[in-house]
């Protein structure tokens, strides 16, 4: 009984411009929480500060931008390595 639980493979990718090591396969989503995130994007109509929500893809509050401007929903999309991740917490340039 039992398995093998512990995290065997690490991806490295840079979220907001900072380079860190997830677990291969965990989602975007679940990296952000580990590493303190609450907001990932704004919202488009008020730019109030927008998050986790369904946690299952339904409601794209939790939109982030990938290195080559396409955004996906951080709660499906799994880490990839050499990911770039910018969320809006990210500086301005
Ligand atoms: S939290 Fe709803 S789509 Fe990601």
């Amino acid at each position: 009984m039992g398995g093998n639980v512990g995290i065997t493979d690490t991806v490295r990718v840079v979220v907001d411009g900072c380079e860190v090591e997830a677990p291969a396969g965990q989602t975007i989503a679940a990296l952000l929480v580990s590493l303190g995130y609450r907001s990932f994007s704004r919202s488009k109509v008020s730019g109030s500060r927008r998050g986790l929500f369904c946690g299952q893809g339904v409601c794209f509050e939790c939109e982030v931008t990938l290195g080559d401007g396409e955004k996906v929903r951080a709660c499906v999309t799994p880490v990839e390595p050499g990911m770039v991740i910018r969320t809006d917490q990210a500086k301005e340039a």
